[in-house]
């Protein structure tokens, strides 16, 4: 844990973070610059650091800026305006100095009071809002979301995009209509966004977990309930928290029983993705043994069996499409982590 801007700029993992936030970037708008802005939003104006040839463009350093003024907030949370202005004129010779004084010539006192006192939230949907279509759509930035979560659980597999590309199948065999449709889609691409705030050490370890680590591991779905509840969309909120809860009421994290069709679809998604593939401690199960231990699931109560149905009719076709996602990706993913590996050498 670091406890102070000095040693948070200084530490490995902020390097390492704005590469990965480059890799990730460059697989998901290959088209647009964003990558670049990501991977030197950590570096002093002036200093000529480029790796690989990559151009260092000056909206790296506008973010800088504005990263810099919400990490000493969060380390000084009794800053005042002038303490922010104070603490950038201290350390001016980071940023570009045409933008920097326009910054604080014009609006830096309201932007800056605006980060303070956290009104940037009212407003920060609406600008997205703007962005939408212009730049990145919502869709964009949800599955960028998605792929953070599979990359930071296991990069050998896309579970989160799995189980949304199993679950809107599934609800286009149950006839969903176009909104339902479109609130499954993004439920379950965000089902386990919670993971985010769990330990790497439990989310990467290899063989099964104790009883201890998977009581932490279980918070992933309260995580989820949390980090959604931002989005002030209900429907949303349940299927993607509710995907542990089980029809008896024996699931977690609420032990909720009354589960609306899209959240028992993203619950039988979520098994089925997790049993035919592979992971570092088991292969993926046969066709025979998926249909045996969801039978047996469904009935304990535990999941839906008409569901269960539809994924039995249609086994064959799920499976192929989980495989093709898993193809499309795998050797972009190997590229780029080749990638990453490389620009973390140059360091
Ligand atoms: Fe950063
Ligand atoms: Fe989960
Ligand atoms: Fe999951």
């Amino acid at each position: 844990m670091c406890d102070s801007l000095d040693k948070y700029e200084k530490g490995n993992a902020v390097k390492e973070h704005c590469i990965l936030g480059y890799i990730l970037f460059k697989f998901l708008l290959p088209k647009s610059d964003i990558c670049k802005f990501i991977l030197y939003h950590h570096n002093t104006y002036d200093v000529d650091y480029i790796i690989n040839d990559i151009e260092n463009p000056l909206e790296s350093n506008i973010i800088k800026l504005a990263d810099d003024i919400s990490i000493y907030n969060i380390f000084n949370r009794q800053a005042s305006v002038n303490d922010v202005i104070d603490f950038l004129n201290e350390i001016s010779y980071m940023y570009n100095p045409n933008y920097l004084n326009r910054f604080l010539d014009t609006n830096a006192k309201m932007a800056i009071e605006n980060v303070l006192n956290e009104s940037y939230k009212e407003n920060f949907w609406k600008e997205v809002d703007l962005l939408n279509y212009k730049v990145i759509t919502i869709e964009d930035i949800i599955l960028c979301l998605a792929f953070i979560i599979d990359c930071k659980c296991d990069i050998t597999n896309f579970h989160s995009l799995s189980v949304s590309n199993t679950s809107c199948m599934l609800g286009k065999y149950f006839n969903l209509s176009e909104n339902e449709y479109y609130n499954l889609k993004i439920g379950s691409l965000l089902h386990d966004i919670g993971k985010i705030a769990i330990p790497n050490e439990i989310l990467k370890k290899e063989g099964p977990l104790t009883k201890a680590e998977f009581e932490i591991m279980k918070q992933h779905a309260v995580y989820t309930y949390e980090i959604l509840s931002n989005l002030k969309h209900e429907h949303i909120l349940n299927i993607a928290s509710n995907h542990h809860e089980k029809l008896n009421g024996k699931g977690y994290p609420r032990g909720l029983s009354d589960l609306t069709l899209s959240e028992k679809i993203v619950a039988v998604a979520d098994i089925f993705v997790a049993l035919i593939q592979k992971r570092s401690y088991k292969d993926g199960f046969s066709k025979d043994k998926v249909i045996e231990i969801l039978s047996n699931c469904a009935n304990k109560g535990e999941i839906d069996g008409e569901v269960v149905k539809k994924v039995i009719e249609n086994y064959d076709y799920l499976e192929k499409m989980n495989n093709q996602l898993y193809s499309l990706y795998n050797d972009e993913i190997t590229l780029l982590y080749n990638e990453y590996n490389n620009l973390l050498s140059k360091l």
